[in-house]
């Protein structure tokens, strides 16, 4: 009966009509996590980014978004009616200035994209937060793990952060396994490397614990 909103895959910044900036995030994980808040009966939210992946359960609301303005638009206009929200998407940190309404001819030798910050949609959700809400990040490093995903946790008010190290093979992005941290203000715990449906399981046993 818990409402949970989740945010999931890339996010697209268009350069002009037929390029953008991306990464290579797949969506497995926060559509994973989906899944296991609509088995133990929540209503969700799942806010995706452009992915290649399904999901099936009519207790889940997908809205498609592209860019991180329109995540940001769709995130905070949801948050407000959420127990909780789990971030998982692989948010551009950044954007094409501007937009060119036509592609871009190859001109001269080399070329410069002027990019502007986007928002931070887990900074903003931290802020509205209210009491009896549970805020969920991701924390993906390669090097300086622990201490910045505890930075993130205390500059984005959440209340735990899943810790996915790049350190870790045959994890992360596109894999279909995962090997998480939890860490929250109190501890920090290591799990083993599993599938992605078993390290969903694991996330939101930790999230029941937080959930009034
Ligand atoms: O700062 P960093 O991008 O590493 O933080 C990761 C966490 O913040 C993830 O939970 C991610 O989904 C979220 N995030 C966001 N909006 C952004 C950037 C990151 O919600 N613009």
């Amino acid at each position: 009966g818990k409402r949970i909103m989740i945010t999931a895959g890339p996010t697209y910044e268009k350069i002009d009509p037929v390029r953008f900036i991306g990464n290579y995030s797949s969506g497995k994980m926060g559509f994973a996590l989906a899944e296991e808040c609509a088995r133990r009966g929540a209503e969700v939210t799942l806010i995706a980014g452009p992915v290649n992946v399904q999901c099936t359960m009519n207790n889940v609301q997908r809205v498609d978004v592209e860019s991180c303005q329109q995540m940001y638009d769709a995130a905070v206009h949801a948050f407000p009616q959420m127990d909780a929200a789990i971030l998982c998407a692989a948010v551009a940190d950044f954007r094409p200035a501007e937009v060119a309404d036509q592609k871009i001819k190859r001109v001269g030798k080399t070329m410069d994209i002027h990019l502007v910050p986007n928002p931070d949609i887990a900074a903003e959700l931290g802020r509205m937060k209210r009491e009896g809400q549970t805020l969920v990040g991701f924390a993906l490093e390669t090097n300086d793990e622990q201490q910045n995903a505890q930075h993130k946790l205390e500059k984005k008010n959440l209340d735990f952060i899943v810790l996915n190290s790049l350190r870790n093979e045959g994890t992360c992005f596109k894999s279909d396994e995962n090997q998480i941290s939890i860490i929250s203000r109190k501890a920090k715990k290591d799990y083993d490397k599993k599938a992605k449906a078993d390290v969903a399981r694991d996330i939101i046993d930790e999230l029941v614990k937080n959930l009034s």
